[in-house]
């Protein structure tokens, strides 16, 4: 199984959520493999947000080595589910689908948990407050996803 979770800038909210997955997978012993990218191409090549880096390292995770990069046309063919963290992602992804089988392969990360509001994963990058509910809502939809494999 092949996860790309996908966020505008891939430094805040993929990167946590490509951390937390990996980390669930792994306790499994799933053999999932697991990536990140964002639609946008500002951060390229960074290393993922310290206020990211730095909640994650309060759970346990370190995901400092992971860079960031943007998402490609091409994800649609490697990835086998590929999960949005909101609406504008989501639609952005759908608009470089070029066929049904590549469309059903996307949907929104907190379409996995029923307690979603709004369906969106909260932009936390002008939000110093906004990491900690993020990782919440991210470890919640992970356990559902994990839930899926059962
Ligand atoms: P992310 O957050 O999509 O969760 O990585 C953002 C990071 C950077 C920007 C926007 C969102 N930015 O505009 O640079």
């Amino acid at each position: 199984m092949k996860i790309l979770m996908v966020c505008l800038g891939n430094i805040c909210r993929s990167p946590l959520a490509q951390g937390i997955l990996e980390q669930k997978a792994a306790e499994k012993g799933l053999n999932w493999s697991v990536d990140s990218a964002g639609t946008g191409s500002w951060h390229i090549g960074e290393s993922p947000d310290p206020r990211s880096v730095y909640t994650a390292g309060q759970h346990g995770l370190d995901i400092s080595g992971q860079r960031a990069r943007q998402f490609r046309r091409q994800d649609l063919q490697d990835f086998d589910l590929i999960l949005a963290m909101d609406q504008s992602n989501y639609q952005e992804i759908l608009r470089m689908a070029q066929s049904p089988e590549e469309e059903e392969k996307v949907r929104k990360i907190l379409d996995f948990t029923s307690d979603a509001t709004a369906g969106d994963v909260p932009d936390p990058y002008w939000d110093d407050d906004g990491f900690e509910k993020v990782y919440q809502m991210l470890d919640k939809a992970c356990d559902k996803i994990i839930a899926t494999d059962q």
